[in-house]
């Protein structure tokens, strides 16, 4: 029997956690989101780790046997303190998603993300490592967590503010945009809308878990699903309402947790 720990700054690695389950429906998960102390995309690198790994001695705690780091600002800064710490395969969304862009064939890839993640540079480096004569365009998107947390995935604003900061991958003519935030997946469409046909898009949660049901290999037929259990560093109501549409069902077994740090 295993078990997958996954973590992220609040619910929005539930977009990874929820492929993670269709994709290995009998696992037993344990979901981590520290919506105490979100949003880590404007925090600086030395806070971003010291949460991360907080975060992941709980998970470690819960006894689990594989760490998926959901959060993009959280794998493009802690993805090497949390391999140095932990001695259990550590998963981030960032080689994933940047293998992902690389294999669309695409000349120049546009990544968008949290402004700490567009910092980092790390996207970028993943993608040059893969393919050296690369051009990424990168561009920090940072109004895009609360218009969805807002609920406006498809709103005119939201339109707006999309057409103004992917106006240079515009006119730069990027072929695949990588999607390098949990909140992400839920601008899809408008996304797609906003850059049009010739873009392929790259949804770095999807892959993540893709790469996950590789490691694990052939699971056994399974007539049961796997039990889920999620935490939240602090419960407020909204964060479970919208964790339900992060996830496109009831989350059943939430608890609220004090890290104690
Ligand atoms: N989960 C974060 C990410 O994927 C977005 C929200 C935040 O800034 O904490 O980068």
């Amino acid at each position: 029997m295993q078990k997958i720990g996954v973590f992220d700054s609040g619910i929005g690695g539930l977009t990874v956690l929820k492929d993670l389950m269709r994709l290995l429906p009998g696992v037993d998960m344990v979901y981590l989101g520290d919506s105490a102390r979100l949003p880590y995309g404007t925090k600086s690198s030395k806070t971003i780790v010291r949460y991360s790994l907080q975060c992941a001695r709980f998970l470690v705690s819960k006894g689990i046997d594989m760490l998926v780091v959901a959060c993009n600002t959280a794998s493009a800064h802690s993805i090497a303190a949390l391999k140095d710490e932990f001695h259990i395969p550590v998963v981030g969304v960032i080689a994933t998603g940047a293998a992902a862009a690389a294999a669309t064939g695409a000349a120049t890839v546009g990544v968008i993300g949290t402004s700490s993640t567009i910092r980092s540079g790390a996207y970028e480096k993943a993608l040059l490592d893969l393919k050296p004569g690369l051009k990424v365009v990168s561009a920090a998107c940072p109004l895009f967590v609360p218009l969805v947390e807002e609920g406006w995935f498809d709103d005119r604003i939201t339109e707006q503010v999309a057409a103004r900061y992917l106006a240079g991958m515009r006119a730069q003519e990027i072929e695949a945009l990588l999607l390098g935030c949990t909140h992400y997946p839920l601008l899809k469409g408008l996304l797609g809308r906003v850059m049009g046909d010739t873009v392929t898009i790259v949804d770095s949660a999807y892959y993540t878990a893709l790469a996950v049901k590789e490691l694990f290999g052939e699971q056994p037929a399974c007539h049961k699903g796997g039990d889920v259990v999620y935490y939240l560093t602090d419960l407020n109501p909204r964060f479970v309402e919208l964790g339900e549409i992060f996830l496109g069902h009831e989350m059943t077994h939430v608890y609220e947790v004090d890290l104690g740090v």
